[in-house]
């Protein structure tokens, strides 16, 4: 039986902080800081565009949490900058467990998804620049549907990409929320814990697996 695996990008294989060290050029110190507002603005965007159906695509999130962040901690970027940054999305790094695990899960029985609210432009640049293109069979991109994650028809969408049964598809989220959307469509999913603070939304709906590294995928999985 195939099984396909829908690997959520931003936080489960590329790193979205990984853009720290070029907003410590811009705004020093409070570059950690800067990241978070922006991620979290940029997640904020999603969910609010999805449910007002007023979809603009990830890039347009991402540009506009940019923006947003720049103004509320009035550090001042100017276009170039903000360009500079918004380049460097596209070349985020990968967390080192990726291509390793990656590597180990491919298989004859196994379909690997890069499944995002990222458009399938963004998707494959962040991919390539980090060199792990090449372990998927195929790039899903919400922007298809001109909707977000966790909707349910882009879970949907995933397993008609993938031609398998929910049964049979794997979600695997480092986002809880993306986490419970896959579980509340029918399919399985594996929470990535990557860090020992972060706590999963006390829903009632819970992943089939917790990992804390991608490692424990393929005995997770198989
Ligand atoms: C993604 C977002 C959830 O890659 O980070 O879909």
């Amino acid at each position: 039986m195939t099984v396909a695996l829908a690997f959520d990008i931003y936080g489960t294989l590329i790193d979205p902080h990984g853009v720290i060290e070029q907003l410590q050029e811009h705004v020093g110190e409070r570059a950690p800081q800067f990241s978070q507002v922006w991620r979290d603005k940029q997640l904020e965007y999603t969910w609010r565009r999805a449910l007002m159906r007023r979809y603009r695509d990830f890039g347009v999130c991402t540009r506009e949490a940019l923006d947003y962040a720049d103004t509320l901690l009035g550090t001042g970027l100017d276009d170039g900058a903000k360009a500079a940054l918004m380049q460097a999305y596209r070349e985020l790094p990968a967390y080192p467990d990726v291509a390793a695990s990656l590597e180990s899960l491919r298989g004859d029985a196994r379909k690997l998804y890069a499944f995002s609210n990222g458009t399938a432009d963004m998707v494959d640049a962040v991919l390539a620049h980090a060199g792990i293109e090449r372990f998927f069979d195929g790039v899903v991109s919400v922007d298809a549907l001109q909707t977000f994650k966790p909707d349910p028809a882009v879970y949907a969408h995933v397993l008609k990409v993938a031609d398998v049964e929910p049964g049979q598809c794997w979600l695997v989220s480092s986002n809880g929320f993306d986490v419970i959307g896959a579980v509340a469509a029918g399919m399985r999913a594996a929470w990535l814990k990557r860090s020992a603070q972060v706590v999963f939304d006390p829903w009632g709906i819970e992943p089939d697996a917790i990992i804390s590294s991608l490692d424990e995928l393929p005995q997770t999985v198989a």
